[in-house]
């Protein structure tokens, strides 16, 4: 165990009735004041890691330990954890403070102790000017911030997250994005959140827990998760990427030198091993990692741009390399007079100095 490790999963599975698979023997260490995002597609366990973390659902198997204290069975209410859940769950018959001083008012503390830390959360939250408003009055956002000055003002050890943004419009989730962040930092608590947008992950996190169907494909910082993904699953869910089935040449040094069709590839050598001559393997490449030229020269490729997609800053070419091969492109927009239609042959290569790394299935 990591001896910073705040919350630690051993080996937890959950079966559910009917043999349906939520997590499958996952290992978990989640540090001190971290910001800590599970990221995945639907149904891969993210809820239910949160849920197992709380106490909400007991583990078919393994453990769930606490500073190294088995807290497994521990119920939900006894742990210093507490939860934001995706709908909020805030009692719309009571006002604001009344919302915010509910776990409060379970512990018995003095009328005046509950109203300054009520108060204190609201402030932390930019609500402080509606501490005696209803539910109904507050727009989605500031209901987002009741039940987070709800969480806090219990002051747990672990604040637990589950997809708090996802009914904000675009704009004020990516506000309280940059809210959550400070808050945290400010606090110095642990944040596991749950998120199936991976910018928001990237954003947002110190470390991300990408899961697959109950299990974990990688856990890394942000960076690290896009410029070294460890398998094809993490890396064409982080951003786009190009899986370019390669046959390797030699390498060069840490190089690994490939070939995707006609087009030369670089790999770096995570392990320092090299594959066999001609083994093929699948390269990631990234949409800018590709440069477009008119000219074919040496370390160029022919590729037939299919369609060409407005992204502002830079067009999306979709493109094909030889026998069939698909690629995607991210060329600059105002490059000295971008001049390629739909139809026309692009001569494609990889930029100098690009990282791609060469991924397991
Ligand atoms: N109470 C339950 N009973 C039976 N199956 C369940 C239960 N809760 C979750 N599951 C199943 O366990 C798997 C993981 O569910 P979970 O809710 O953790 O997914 P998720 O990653 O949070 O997905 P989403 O992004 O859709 O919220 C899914 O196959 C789901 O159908
Ligand atoms: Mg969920």
């Amino acid at each position: 165990m990591a001896p910073d490790a705040l919350v630690r999963l051993d080996a937890v599975s959950k079966i559910f009735p009917g043999g349906i698979v939520g997590l499958d023997a996952v290992d978990l260490d989640i540090a001190r004041g971290e910001f800590l995002t599970l990221l995945g597609p639907s149904g891969c366990g993210k809820t239910t890691s949160l849920r197992v973390i709380a106490g909400f659902e007991s583990p078919s198997s393994g453990k769930v330990l606490l500073e190294g204290r088995d807290i497994t069975a521990l119920r939900p209410f006894d742990r210093p954890v507490n939860t934001v859940f995706q709908d909020y769950a805030l009692f719309p018959h009571m006002n604001v403070a009344e919302n915010v001083g509910f776990g409060l008012s379970l512990r018995k503390l003095s009328g005046t102790e509950q109203a300054k830390r009520v108060g204190e959360a609201l402030d932390m939250v930019g609500l402080g000017d509606k501490i005696g408003a209803r539910v109904s009055e507050l727009s989605g956002g500031q209901r987002q911030r009741v039940a987070l000055a709800r969480a806090i003002v219990c002051e747990p050890r672990v604040l637990l997250l589950d997809e708090p943004l996802s009914a904000l419009d675009a704009h004020l989730r990516e506000q309280m994005q940059v809210e959550l962040k400070r808050l945290q930092s400010r606090l110095g608590t642990t944040f596991v959140m749950v998120t199936h947008d991976q910018t928001e992950a990237l954003s947002i996190s110190d470390r991300i827990v990408v899961m697959n169907k109950g299990r974990i494909e990688q856990i890394a910082p942000p960076a690290t998760l896009y410029d070294r993904p460890a398998t094809k699953f993490v890396a064409s869910f982080i951003g786009t990427m190009n899986l370019l089935q390669s046959r390797f040449v030699d390498r060069d040094g840490d190089r690994l030198r490939f070939t995707a069709g006609a087009l030369p590839l670089e790999a770096i050598s995570e392990t320092g091993e090299a594959p066999g001559e001609g083994a093929v393997r699948t390269i990631g490449v990234r949409p800018e990692d590709l440069l477009v030229a008119t000219e074919a020269a040496s370390g160029t490729a022919p590729a037939r741009v299919n369609s060409i997609v407005f992204h502002g800053r830079t067009l999306r070419l979709h493109a094909e390399l030889g026998q069939g091969m698909p690629v995607v492109i991210d060329a600059p927009r105002r490059a000295e007079g971008f001049q390629f239609s739909v139809g026309d042959v692009a001569h494609i290569s990889l930029r100098r100095g690009a990282n791609c790394p060469m991924l397991s299935s």
